[in-house]
Order: structure tokens, then sequence, then C-alpha cells
């Protein structure tokens, strides 16, 4: 593709624009012509974004969580590990994990499923560990379930990173008395049989939970429910889901899948507003959109890259539809649209248990979170969690291990770059964009978005899908204070580039310097394949 050079000089399109805007504002007759060439021009070659300083409400932090589920080595052989395995631990822990976690500032941890939660019996998993009842894990590879991790370990993991935890509790094949149970043994503080029973399994405060999934994909392994069936067993297992002294619950919908718009309807339909905090909504990118043969993580070519970064922006169109659909029963927005499933999902590792859904993690892979980040921020008014599948070992990780090594994957720097925009204030971008054209389809090739924290500072988070092509982005900044910029870079020689425990630091997080301040205007020169965070202060 050929691009002309002349036209993405920064310093003309930040004229051009400079010189359109005066003529608006002087109304002279050269307006048009100016207006036209400058659309023309920009339309063409230069992203022109602005951003506005009117903070609106807050980027929940919770859209930064994450999903850990009894799947493959995510617990087991992953936050997990064996007594004898030579790294640091507390208990059977990893504290590397967890500090690395730390690090980027985890604000929720999703689990213990997934399709596992549904066959997942809380009460097997509490008391000495050898007296714990194993299962199998039907979903995932048949493997046995010695249950060692249970809900006192998930607690003291979420509690050594820092996070909130948020469980999903068993619809499928669980009870209205088990999961009320559950509850009591968690949140209760006083005296009663499952608070005496937690007591004497060594821990006397209650947790306080209050993230609480009712289901997950009682659509699908969850039970193949009808929304109007779920939404009758939601009213019945939320009833008793209680609300303990000091520890009010958030329960939340077992969603919709992809575009099924008609589950979202029937579940704002049917249950009451007061009943639900947030109702879930899961979608996984398909690098070839079929789930038979979804695409490789490592090997695909530039068809298949476009191909996967139109399905991970049609999250933003999923995400606008069934706002919408809520907003008709709750236009004050006072239900969450809760993402807790997202993420690329490739075909597996060659060589790999099928059923433990083990892929390596790219800087495609990072390109489809920034994006999403920045679509989640952007419609944060109403999505106020999200949940990345998943942690550890399994489809898009933040981090894979082997034995005593770990690796940070190019998804884990997309997080630790845009950790910034937790519990920020949202600020207005509107986005003008060339496009990154294939064949006879296109994308926009810049995304972005901005937050301003509580210090003052403002950080805008600017990805270029292009692949081959650095694209000027003139960032306009009304009255935003912008005295002190700096940046940080994501990118890599290829989209195929990952980290390996060979060369766990090839895809890294570096400083960026390529943009001038001129006037009241930042002039981006935003690399292909790239993410870059600007700090304004
Ligand atoms: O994340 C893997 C699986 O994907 C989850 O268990 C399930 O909820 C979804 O279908």
């Amino acid at each position: 593709m050929q691009y002309p050079t002349i036209l993405s000089n920064p310093n003309l399109a930040f004229h051009l624009v400079k010189l359109t805007k005066s003529c608006f504002k002087k109304r002279i007759a050269l307006v048009f012509p100016a207006l036209l060439f400058t659309i023309l021009v920009l339309a063409q070659d230069t992203a022109v974004i602005s951003v506005q300083n009117n903070t609106k409400w807050t980027i929940s932090k919770h859209i930064y969580g994450h999903f850990s589920e009894h799947l493959g080595h995510c617990i087991y052989g992953g936050y997990w590990v064996d007594s004898t395995l030579p790294v640091a631990k507390k208990d059977r822990i990893r504290l590397d994990i967890v500090e690395a976690l730390r690090k980027i500032k985890v604000p929720n941890l999703r689990w213990p499923g997934g399709c596992f939660a549904d066959e997942y019996h809380w009460r097997d998993g509490i008391g000495p560990r050898n007296q714990r009842p194993k299962m199998v894990n039907t979903n995932w590879g048949g493997v046995t379930e010695d249950n060692s991790f249970g809900t006192h370990e998930y607690l003291e993991l979420c509690s050594l990173i820092g996070c909130e935890p948020f469980i999903a509790g068993n619809v499928g094949s669980g009870t209205v008395e088990e999961m009320s149970k559950w509850i009591e043994y968690l949140n209760f503080n006083g005296e009663s049989p499952m608070a005496n029973m937690r007591k004497a399994n060594g821990r006397t405060e209650p947790w306080k939970v209050s993230f609480w999934g009712v289901g997950n994909e009682t659509w699908g392994c969850g039970g193949n429910m009808t929304p109007d069936f779920y939404s009758d067993q939601y009213k019945r297992f939320a009833s008793f889901a209680k609300d303990y002294p000091g520890a009010p619950l958030k329960k939340i919908v077992s969603g919709a899948s992809d575009a099924d718009y008609n589950w979202t309807e029937t579940c704002m339909k049917k249950i009451p507003l007061w009943m639900m905090w947030g109702i879930g909504l899961h979608y996984y990118t398909i690098p070839t959109g079929s789930w038979a043969k979804k695409g490789s993580a490592t090997s695909f070519d530039e068809s298949e890259y476009f191909n996967t970064m139109k399905n991970a922006l049609f999250m933003d169109k999923l995400v606008a539809r069934h706002s919408a659909i809520m907003d008709k029963y709750d236009p004050d927005k006072k239900v969450a649209l809760i993402v807790d499933e997202w993420g690329i999902w490739t075909d597996v590792e060659p060589g790999t248990n099928p059923g433990f859904l083990y892929q390596q993690n790219s800087l495609r892979d990072a390109l489809v979170a920034a994006s999403t980040l920045n679509i989640f921020n952007n419609h944060s008014e109403r999505v106020r969690m999200a949940n990345l599948a998943q942690t550890i070992n399994v489809l898009q990780a933040l981090i894979l291990t082997d034995k005593e090594k770990i690796l940070l994957t190019p998804t884990y720097h997309v997080f630790d770059l845009f950790k910034v925009h937790q519990d920020a204030s949202y600020l207005d971008v509107n986005l003008k964009s060339p496009e990154y054209v294939s064949g006879d389809k296109k994308l926009a090739a810049v995304n972005a978005s901005a937050s301003k924290d509580s210090s003052g500072a403002v950080h805008i988070s600017l990805v270029n899908i292009h692949p081959a092509k650095s694209i000027t982005t003139v960032v306009y900044l009304s009255d935003i204070n912008a005295r002190n910029i700096s940046g940080q870079i994501l990118t890599a020689p290829q989209l195929t580039s990952v980290n390996t425990f060979d060369k766990p630091n090839a895809v890294q997080i570096n400083n960026f310097t390529a943009f001038k301040k001129k006037e009241n205007a930042v002039i981006v020169t935003l690399p292909a394949k790239s993410i870059v965070v600007l700090e304004l202060k």
C-alpha cells in the first residue's frame, strides 16, 4: 500500500485544522473550501482527535478486572503450585504471580468459572485439604479436581493481590439452599451454623464478598435455559442470596452471549431492577470467526489479522446495542453492563491438551486488548465491570508459566499501560481516523480514550491497528493543561512477536517521544501496530 507522505506531514495537518477552525470563528468566505480540503486530506492520512476537558463520570476500575477458572493450568500449576516447586510461596500460592498482578492493580478476580462454576459445590472446597472430596472437571479435559484450592484459598489469593472477589454461584447444578448457605458462610458476622463452620475452618471475620454472579452462561453450559426460564430462576436464587449486615451483595445476572439481544431484553423486562446490580455479556474474538478452526495464536497472515481486529472491534456495536436495550428499562443507568468474559480465543498451542485452552500471546493480542479497553472506557457510563479471560496459562493470559519460570505477555503490558484510567474521570474524545483497508473491507486505523485522574493528570490511550503505516495524529486539547507531556509505547517488529521463556522481554513497554506540542495540540507520530499512552500534566 502506498501513502502520500506529504499529507502525513504533522505541521501541514496541524495548520490545516487550525485554518479551518479560525475560518469558522471569523465566519469568512474561505470556510467551505478550507473545510473541504481539510476533510479530504485528513480523511486519507491523519488522525484528528479532540479531547474535551469535561469530566462526566468515573471509569470504574472494575473494567480492568480478570477471570480465573478451574481450567487447565490457570489455578493448578498457575497460581496454586506444588509445595515442592522452588519459588516464593504463601501456602501454595506463588508470590511472583501475586507481585505481577499487584503491579497492574488488578481490581477484581472472577472465580471459580466459567462453565466450572455450575458444577462446583463449594462445600467440597473447605476444611482439611486431605479430607476434601475429589471431582471430575467435565468441562475442561475431564481431569480430576482435588478441591485443594477452594473458598479460603481463593479469598487469600484476592487479599494478597489486593483485589475484590467476584464469585459466580452455581445455578445449573446447584440449589437455592446451597448458594444461600455459601453467602452466609462468607459474609455473616454472627452466630450461625455457616459462620461457625467458617470459624472452625480458621477464619473468624467474614470476608464481605460483594460481587455475586447468579450462574454463568445459563443459556449454555450453565443449564441450557431459555431467557424466560432463567429470569424466573434468577429471582428465586437472588431472593435467598441475602445481604448480611455490612455486606450488601452486588448481584449479577448471567447475561447474553454475543449478539443475543433477546436475552438482555427478556432479563431486563422480567427481573425487577432492584434485584440486580449488573447484567453480564460474554464475547470472545475468534480470529477466523469459526469455532471449528479458530486460527493459530502465533502464525497468521494479514487477512486473518484484519479479521481478528474487525471481530474485536465488534465489541463497540455489541456494547452499544445491549446498552440501548438496557436504556429502555433503565434510563437512569442504575444497572451496570458487565462484560464478564472477553478476549481472543485461538486454537491451542500444538501438542497441548485441547481441553486446557493454552495459547501464546502476541502483539496482535495486545492490540485486541488495548482497543477493547478503549471501547470499554468510552462506554463506561454503562460498562462498569469487565473480566478478561483468563489470567494465567489460559486463553488471552496475562502470565504464562513453565515450572518455576513465568513470563509477562504483551496483554499484561497493556493492562500495565492502561491502569492509569482506573477510577479516573472519563473525558469525551472525538476522533476522525484514517482507514485501514484490506481488500474491499476497512476499519478505523486509530482508536482512543482519555481520562483525568485525581491529581489532575490527563491520560490519552492511542492505538494504531494498521500493520504497516505510521499515522500522524493531531490531538486537540481544548483547555487541558499540558506543561509536561510524557509517553509510553508497546510495539514490536511483527504482529506475531511474542515473549518466550528464553526471550521474556521481546515485547515490552518503552518510553515514547515521537510527539510535539503545538499551541493547544499535541502532534503524535503513532507507529504502525502500536499502543501509546500519553500523560499530560
Ligand atoms: O473462558 C472459557 C469458557 O468460555 C468459560 O468457562 C465459559 O463461561 C465460556 O464459554
